[in-house]
């Protein structure tokens, strides 16, 4: 049997993936091309932002290893089977680099540095007054591995942090305490546009928003509208509704928004080809799979 590796990758990223994969399933025949076999000889699918129909007609499947944190995009494609075992990528280092770019993010909006940023360019030199992280409360929303990761190392750095997540109750209570709202829940049918006119108007006043999680979550035309009307300060952005971000999108020239390519947490290969690894040997052995999805709830 073999293992379909359909991802969306660039050349770059499939020669860092492909002889790590290699090393880490020495005895598995892998495949970047799907038409190599019978499509019933493929028995596991490891999928990357897989392109719409890469699953399709795998009679055999037994097994869709994602090397992703966030499944939306397998389980939004009808055309892949939905009876399959689905597993998430769970990465501890992976979490790790989420939670860096949250406080980078935090760190940034408390002092100021994306204003600096703005400053340096029209050469203006003006020192601004400094708020400390502890006079600032930071909302993580989502308490999944990332959002923990990013809430503890937060507390770490002084900053008050309220974690939030669906099962928790009304977002309302929290939004209106945060001075900045990280987003790192999963996209499901529940959290999809939840950052929308309506919630932007429960946070304070000068407050802002980071985006790490899909940009499904957020509503993009009331985040424009919200910041444009300046009741929001300024949006870092890591993902988007349409990616990449098309370049006629108003995002990127907006001097409220921080656009970021969708790098906040790169899989890293070297800590995550093993993980998705485990799972196949499990799968070969009979062991029960780690990380699986839960289809019902979207994660
Ligand atoms: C990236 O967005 C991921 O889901 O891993």
């Amino acid at each position: 049997m073999a293992i379909l590796v359909a991802a969306g990758f660039d050349e770059d990223e499939w020669a860092a993936w492909w002889p790590l994969l290699r090393a880490a399933l020495p005895s598995e025949q892998l495949l970047r091309d799907r038409d190599a076999v019978a499509p019933h000889e493929i028995d596991v699918a490891l999928v990357a932002n897989p392109p719409p129909g890469s699953l399709r007609d795998l009679p055999n499947l037994q097994l869709i290893q994602s090397l992703w944190a966030g499944v939306d995009r397998v389980l939004d494609d009808t055309t892949a089977p939905a009876d399959v075992p689905l597993a998430r990528m769970v990465d501890p280092a992976m979490n790790a680099t989420m939670a860096q770019t949250a406080l980078w993010a935090v760190s940034s909006l408390q002092r100021g540095f994306f204003d600096y940023a703005a400053q340096q360019r029209e050469g203006v030199w003006k020192q601004h007054v400094l708020r400390c992280a502890d006079e600032l409360t930071v909302a993580v929303l989502g308490t999944g591995q990332m959002g923990r990761a990013a809430a503890h190392l937060l507390m770490q750095h002084g900053y008050g942090v309220l974690g939030w997540s669906r099962s928790a109750g009304p977002l309302a209570r929290v939004l209106a305490q945060a001075n900045i709202v990280v987003n790192l829940l999963p996209l499901t049918p529940d959290t999809r546009g939840l950052l929308d006119a309506a919630a932007f108007a429960q946070m304070p006043r000068d407050a802002s928003l980071v985006n790490l999680a899909r940009g499904a979550h957020v509503v993009e035309a009331d985040l424009l509208a919200t910041l444009d009307g300046g009741h929001l300060k300024r949006a870092v952005l890591d993902v988007f509704a349409t990616e990449p971000l098309p370049p006629s999108h108003p995002f990127w020239s907006h001097p409220a928004i921080t656009v970021l390519p969708h790098i906040a947490a790169p899989t890293d290969p070297r800590s995550a080809a093993p993980v998705a690894a485990r799972n196949i040997v499990a799968l070969r052995e009979g062991r029960p799979l780690e990380n699986l999805v839960d289809r019902a709830r979207g994660y």
